[in-house]
């Protein structure tokens, strides 16, 4: 009976909301069960939902961390360690969002790699990589405000280093360092903006621009390990007539196989979190037990290795200027990838040995350049090493609608075929 009342009040609240919100179910449809994904999905389509899944994680470990959490240069510190110490499962909250951030970006380049891999951001997808590349922008500086925030000596020094950069534009570049950080240094004023930007403003672009980058994903349709465009096959499966007969509806085969990626991430999550929180100083770095102290530098001043490939490639280059200007401009060439690359097939493995040679030297020159960035930067040789991989990193790049255009390609079977 209390079965019966309970079903019969769902369903009315269900036929209640229907009818004053018509379009709800239709979205789910489209979106869920009518979404025809290629049926060759593989291991590097988990890390857009694991991505999803960080960022909603995120959000929910940082609004119980903010309400702890006191955003003023002289009381940070000492919240945060009160949150650690005190306040009930504060340290889960933490070492949750500070693992979260370094799994987060382990997630999104890897999804990047991906799309490169597949060649995912050529026609019709490029506005898909467009709105993924804002979504990276955007998170690189959501996580470095939230560095700031525990106001260590790391978060400190870091956001000295790091906005001092601007000053090395001429003219406006001192005022414009003042404007951002309100003051000469770091300070109380700084903290306050970056804490506001941090909590709010940044984390609902994020959420906006993954929106949109599903949206734009589901217009023109997901690439596949093959980059055959299922849309141009053949027609009709045994769901629908007019769907492409290579797609199968994303729910429930695609949620039920996302959930074996999150069940298996959950694990490795864990035992990061419960075993290795500061994962060996490289998740949460050393210095940044200590309370920033403007009087006193770190020996190593250095950002999170998410941003050290970066860092890397400032520091090689002698003039800061020039420096600052490789620096943004290795972020910025990732957006022109979509008109710089001129083959005529998706995937890399229908390529040829030219591309693969690049792809690699491209993540081998990444991570190598990630490791220096993360040194002291004081070993002349590794100074060299840094030029030459920053030099490969944009050939990658510069030299791709050369080697995109000449490389042999093997012709691209009209369906996609299961391995
Ligand atoms: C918060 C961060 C992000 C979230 C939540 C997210 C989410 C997703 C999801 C759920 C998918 C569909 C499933 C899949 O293909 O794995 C997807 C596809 C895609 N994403 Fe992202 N994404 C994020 C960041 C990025 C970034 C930084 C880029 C690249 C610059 C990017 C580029 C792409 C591309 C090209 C596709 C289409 C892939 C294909 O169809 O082969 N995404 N994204």
């Amino acid at each position: 009976m209390a079965n019966n009342i309970f079903v019969r009040t769902a369903v009315g609240v269900w036929d209640w909301v229907n009818a004053r919100a018509p379009a709800l179910v239709p979205m789910y449809q489209k979106h869920m069960v009518q979404y025809y994904a290629p049926k060759t999905f593989n291991f590097w389509y988990y890390f857009g939902s694991l991505a999803g899944l960080l960022l909603v994680s995120q959000i929910v470990t940082g609004i119980f961390l903010a309400m702890n959490y006191k955003p003023s240069a002289e009381e940070a510190f000492a919240s945060v360690e009160y949150i650690m110490r005190d306040v009930e499962w504060g340290w889960l909250m933490r070492y949750m969002h500070s693992t979260g951030a370094s799994l987060f970006f382990i997630v999104v380049y890897l999804h990047m790699f991906r799309g490169l891999m597949y060649g995912s951001y050529q026609k019709p997808r490029e506005l898909v990589w467009l709105l993924g590349m804002l979504i990276y922008l955007v998170l690189m500086a959501e996580a470095f405000m939230g560095y700031v925030l525990p106001w260590g000596q790391m978060s400190f020094w870091g956001a000295k280093v790091i906005i001092s950069l601007f000053g090395a534009i001429p003219v406006i570049g001192n005022g414009l360092t003042e404007w951002i950080m309100g003051d000469y240094l770091p300070s109380d004023a700084t903290l306050g903006r970056f804490f506001s930007l941090h909590v709010i403003a940044l984390p609902l672009v994020l959420l906006l621009l993954v929106v949109l980058h599903l949206g734009a994903l589901h217009e023109v349709g997901s690439n596949n390990p093959q980059g055959v465009d299922i849309k141009k096959g053949p027609k009709g499966n045994r769901w629908a007539p007019t769907a492409p007969a290579d797609g199968i509806p994303f729910h429930p085969y695609y949620t039920v196989k996302d959930i074996v990626g999150v069940g298996v991430f959950l694990v490795v999550a864990c035992l990061i979190i419960f075993y290795m929180p500061m994962f060996g100083g490289w998740f949460l770095e050393h210095d940044n037990f200590t309370q920033a102290d403007r009087l006193v530098t770190p020996a190593h001043i250095k950002p999170v290795w998410y941003f050290t490939p970066y860092y890397a490639m400032l520091r090689v280059i002698p003039d800061k200027l020039g420096g600052v200007l490789v620096m943004f401009a290795a972020i910025a060439v990732l957006f022109l990838v979509p008109w710089l690359d001129r083959a005529k097939v998706k995937s890399f493995r229908y390529r040829g040995l030219i591309s693969k040679v690049m792809l690699g030297m491209l993540a081998v020159s990444f991570v190598w350049l990630g490791k220096i960035g993360a040194g002291p930067g004081t070993d002349p040789v590794e100074t060299v090493i840094g030029r030459v991989l920053t030099v490969l990193y944009f050939a990658y790049f510069i030299t791709m609608p050369l080697w995109t255009k000449i490389d042999k390609t093997k012709p691209v079977p009209e369906r996609v075929t299961m391995p």
